[in-house]
């Protein structure tokens, strides 16, 4: 099988190394990939928004599949472009993937499926918004309909703030076209959980669920990040709650879809609440997330290229997928002054050191090779995961490995998965 990985990132490079794995692979290709990526597959200098280049690439190395990590190409169409020349993409069409890119839609399909989510108005009326900010009373959220790289969503804890984020959205137009639209939600409280399926249009694989660490600091402050780490399996959701979600908000998700003519196939991520009244839909990601996927793919027992091949062929039906028994532990290091200002530039050092250590595996995001050296080139730059026999095992295997990594520029969360570790 020859493979092409499309994206840059952390997540990205943990496909790779599971795809890397697999006996069944004979070449791997990743576009445009990164530093780390490079030590293990051949990098392509395409954006991943170049989809004329990337199926070009695809067609004349004849590549067997195409595995997409971020969203935004397979809302561009991705998927569609490839089905067109005949190569296999495990990902959703545009049609299935505005699951993620319309906030509005994903509600609709809620709504057809009886999915349990929280309440909501849409409003492409800023005055119309602000009023019904002001009927609704605080808390609640207000959501940019399209994406916005993680940027559109406020959790408001006054009318003023929710107000605000109204006008910054609909008037100011912080996020340009994507937030045009806003929804106002209820807000929604309990453990989150992000839940992953394996999809083939009709029949869902569990690909496990992870906790993710959105904030910047430690103790749960500072700012919202695309995440700073991330915990498999995810502590707060039990076996029982597991089944309700896939029962009540992924399969029915699924069936909906298919029912419209847009079948999802790929990864299907839903953002749960675990509420007093169980589990709730947050939104759907047509993809993988970051750092989740580096923390679950280590517990991946299973050859994960047979699987991605059976989600495009629509013969997930009778599929397992085995996992290793424990728990992984993902540790986001970031540039100093993310999310708002990353310093990039400063050398990262002892990675050969560290990544040899029991049980550890170290996964480049935003890395650069300059002048010989390796150096930070983005905000979230490195991830390292640890698998153990428990949690505190894999957590103590992970932050082993952050403490030999020589990079002062950097910084990391102490309490991803547990109480604080130096
Ligand atoms: P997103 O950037 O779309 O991942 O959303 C950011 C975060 O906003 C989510 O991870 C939740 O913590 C929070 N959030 C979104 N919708 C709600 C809701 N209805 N109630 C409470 N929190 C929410
Ligand atoms: N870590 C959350 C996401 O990938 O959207």
């Amino acid at each position: 099988m020859r493979v092409l990985v499309v994206g840059s990132g952390g997540r990205e490079h943990a496909l790779c190394w599971a795809l890397a794995a697999s006996p069944l692979l004979t070449k791997l290709w990743c576009a445009p990939g990164n530093p780390g990526i490079a030590t293990i597959a051949e990098t392509v200098p395409i954006s991943v928004l170049d989809l004329p280049a990337l199926v070009a690439f695809a067609r004349a190395h004849a590549v067997d599949l195409v595995v997409p990590g971020p969203e935004a190409p397979l809302v561009a169409g991705l998927a569609d472009a490839l089905a067109e020349a005949g190569i296999p993409c495990a990902g959703p069409s545009a049609a299935a993937a505005r699951i993620e890119g319309e906030k509005s839609f994903a509600k609709e399909i809620a709504s057809a499926a009886s999915i349990p989510t929280a309440r909501y108005a849409r409003f492409a009326d800023a005055e119309a918004a602000r009023a019904h900010c002001r009927r609704l009373g605080a808390p609640l959220v207000v959501k940019a309909d399209g994406l916005a790289a993680g940027k559109g969503v406020v959790v408001a804890g006054s009318v003023a703030e929710a107000e605000a984020a109204v006008t910054s959205f609909m008037e100011e137009q912080r996020l340009g076209a994507a937030g045009q639209i806003v929804l106002i939600e209820e807000c929604l409280s309990g453990p989150e959980v992000s839940l992953f399926a394996l999809c083939d249009g009709e029949h869902a694989v569990p690909l496990g669920a992870a906790t993710d660490h959105k904030r910047a600091h430690d103790g749960d402050r500072g700012p919202n990040t695309g995440g700073m780490g991330a915990v498999a399996p995810a502590p707060a959701l039990t076996p029982a709650l597991a089944e309700a979600a896939s029962a009540r908000i992924v399969r029915p998700a699924l069936a909906e879809l298919a029912r419209r003519g847009s079948p999802f196939r790929g990864i299907l991520f839903a953002g749960l609440m675990l509420t007093a009244e169980g589990p709730k839909l947050i939104e759907f990601n047509a993809r993988f997330g970051d750092p989740e996927c580096q923390a679950l793919l280590p517990l991946l027992a299973s050859d994960l290229l047979p699987a991605l091949l059976a989600s495009c062929e629509g013969e997930l039906g009778d599929f397992d997928l085995r996992w290793h028994s424990g728990a992984s532990v993902a540790v986001v290091l970031a540039a100093r002054g993310y999310p708002e200002a990353p310093e990039t530039g400063s050398e990262i050092r002892g990675l050969d050191r560290a990544g040899s250590l029991p049980g550890v595996q170290i996964f480049h995001s935003g890395t650069r090779i300059a002048g010989g050296r390796l150096e930070a080139a983005g905000g979230r730059v490195l991830t390292v995961s640890g698998r153990g026999a428990d949690l505190d095992q894999a957590r103590a295997r992970a932050y082993d490995a952050v403490r030999a990594i020589d990079w002062p520029g950097g910084f990391y969360r102490h309490d991803i998965g547990g109480p604080p570790l130096p």
